[in-house]
């Protein structure tokens, strides 16, 4: 059977690395990457496969069901690879109602569109919902996220992906749709929009402003570099079992302050600045309300069941990281104007 898959939200951060790894390394498939055009997602991203014959873009929104349902009678699709989403906490914590749509009506449409084109013919067909750790709560200082850690979201952002993974499973156990759920950890590396933790850092790094950190600083995260996740989403595309959902983790905790103080020293070493000077800008700010303390994944499911595991050291990941930042400032002066910049004054100046 020819594989025709639709890939949403394929523009911005996570999606564009999905997007290229489908594209290059599937040429007999056809790759349809339905985004919107967000403040977060950019055609930028792509330029460099754009012209792939197997590769179309449309601009539109998932919650657009006349569009989608042309799109799924234009292209016959037989998967879906869903990454569209709200994907900021402090944007959902200012303005929840736009995490419902986008998030949670936004996949229920999706879902409608599979079920009624695919009408029962399940066979070699997948809906493959990519979602959050964010979704399992908060972690105390000891153990890790596992498939079967009971849901406990705690910020809009959370509860609206929650709430998506609930109403693709029950796709699933109602109608037989035939899903996989991923849940991933914090993801980093090129064309991050720079709103989250480290290209936001970077840029303030760079550009010798304060550096707004949360609270006391010792919350922690697990991050894993997007490339490596881009292929764990084609592993479990291809050999995930039916139903099943697996977690997707870098094995690699973090406290925010520690991170922080990393980047700071390998960019004064870049920047050929004096050892300590970037330090001077952290600056502690207000907590983010309801801040999760501590996420932590065990990925060992999708490492002994699928054979993925992080390619990428945190090393090599934050070198190649920080340089493609460096290196791309004109990407980095298109993405930080406009809404960029009305968002930055609420978040941190007010
Ligand atoms: P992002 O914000 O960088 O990109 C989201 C993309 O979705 C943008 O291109 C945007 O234009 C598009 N989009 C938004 N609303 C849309 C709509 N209504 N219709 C069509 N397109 C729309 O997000 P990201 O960080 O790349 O995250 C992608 C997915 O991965 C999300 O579902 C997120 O929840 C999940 N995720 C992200 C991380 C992370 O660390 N960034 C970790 C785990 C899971
Ligand atoms: O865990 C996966 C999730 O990771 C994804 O589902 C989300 O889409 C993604 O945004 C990310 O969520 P976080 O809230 O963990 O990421 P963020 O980069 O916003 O923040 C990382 C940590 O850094 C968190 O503890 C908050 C802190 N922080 C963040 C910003 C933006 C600061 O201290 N200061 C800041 O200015």
């Amino acid at each position: 059977m020819s594989h025709s898959i639709l890939i949403t939200g394929g523009a911005g951060f996570i999606g564009s690395h999905v997007v290229r790894e489908f594209v290059t390394k599937y040429p007999d498939y056809t790759i349809v990457n339905l985004d919107l055009l967000t403040y977060a997602g950019n055609l930028a991203n792509l330029t460099d496969i754009e012209n792939h014959a197997n590769y179309h873009f449309v601009k539109g929104d998932i919650m657009d069901e006349a569009l989608i349902e042309r799109l799924f009678h234009k292209y016959k699709f037989t998967g879906v690879v869903h990454l569209a989403a709200e994907s900021h906490v402090d944007r959902s914590i200012k303005d929840p109602l736009a995490f419902l749509n986008t998030n949670i009506l936004g996949t229920v449409t999706l879902l409608n569109a599979a079920k009624k084109h695919w009408d029962g013919n399940f066979e070699g067909k997948r809906f493959y919902h990519v979602s959050t750790d964010e979704v399992y709560g908060s972690l105390g200082a000891e153990g890790l996220f596992l498939e079967t850690t009971s849901y406990d979201p705690q910020s809009p952002y959370s509860a609206s992906k929650a709430s998506s993974d609930h109403f693709v499973r029950a796709y699933g156990n109602t109608y037989g749709l035939p899903f996989v759920i991923t849940n991933c950890s914090n993801n980093y590396g090129p064309n991050q929009f720079p709103e989250k933790l480290l290209p936001l850092f970077i840029h303030n790094i760079q550009e010798q402003k304060t550096l707004p950190v949360y609270g006391d600083g010792k919350y922690t995260r697990d991050w894993l570099y997007v490339i490596d996740h881009a292929k764990a989403i084609d592993a479990v595309y291809h050999k995930g079992a039916n139903a099943e959902t697996y977690n997707i983790g870098g094995f690699n905790e973090w406290q925010n302050i520690e991170l922080i103080k990393l980047m700071c020293t390998i960019m004064d070493n870049k920047l050929g600045r004096s050892k300590g000077s970037s330090e001077e800008l952290i600056t502690y700010v207000t907590d983010r309300p309801g801040h999760d303390r501590r996420y932590a994944i065990d990925a060992s499911k999708i490492k002994t069941e699928l054979g993925w595991e992080p390619s990428v050291t945190f090393e090599q990941g934050l070198e190649l990281t920080i340089g493609w930042y460096l290196n791309n400032e004109e990407w980095l002066k298109n993405v930080t104007s406009g809404d960029y910049l009305a968002y930055y004054d609420s978040q941190y100046n007010n």
